[in-house]
């Protein structure tokens, strides 16, 4: 099994499919460690009662040195042999230091229809903008935020009566599927790809 560490800044509802996904004998993946840069962030107790090592690196004492912030998860991760990073939920903008010690192996779940919509605020966007249908995008990390490869799309419809937050809880609903099985099968077709 790939050794993985999850990245989260909040409620860790992402996170949590994934370790529940990871469960199964036949996931390709292990959860090595949760790690969160909001050290309230509830999903570090969630991921802990799921009896996975979770910790918080809180960025606030790091000012503004983000690379030095980063230098410090990187270490965590390559301490415990992790493979794959999944973003999921994290809210702070990686440098290109970390984006480049781990591309194509680091992914991430955005909840839009990329290339729609990259940034915040992507539900109240797909509103105003009258978009019938709006979705998550997982995909690899890359130096342009929400700009990487994707490696999975999934759709749901945007009801006339929708608000930004009960669109985000559909969406999120699709998220909570895709991440889980877009993550096994990028692990599964990396581990056969040719070097
Ligand atoms: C998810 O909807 C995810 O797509 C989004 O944050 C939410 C995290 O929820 N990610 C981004 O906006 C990334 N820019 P969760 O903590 O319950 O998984």
């Amino acid at each position: 099994k790939s050794r993985v560490a999850i990245l989260i800044s909040g409620a860790g509802s992402n996170m949590a499919a994934i370790i529940e996904a990871a469960k199964a004998a036949d996931y390709p993946a292990e959860i090595a460690v949760v790690i969160s840069n909001n050290p309230d962030a509830p999903g570090l107790a969630l991921a802990r009662a799921a009896g996975i090592e979770a910790l918080a690196i809180d960025h606030r004492p790091f000012g503004k040195e983000r690379h030095a912030h980063e230098l410090a998860i990187d270490a965590a991760l390559r301490l415990r042999g992790v493979e794959v990073v999944v973003l999921a939920g994290y809210m702070r903008i990686l440098t290109a230091h970390l984006v480049r010690a781990w591309e194509g192996r680091m992914l991430n779940i955005h909840p839009s229809l990329l290339p729609k919509y990259p940034g915040l605020d992507t539900h109240a966007r797909a509103i105003a903008a009258g978009d019938a249908e709006a979705g998550c995008t997982v995909h690899l990390v890359t130096e342009g935020v929400d700009e990487g490869p994707v490696l999975g799309q999934a759709r749901v419809p945007v009801e006339a009566e929708d608000t930004a937050e009960t669109l985000a809880a559909r969406v999120r609903t699709v998220e909570h599927r895709l991440y889980p099985e877009t993550l096994a099968t990028f692990i599964l077709q990396r581990k056969t790809a040719p070097v």
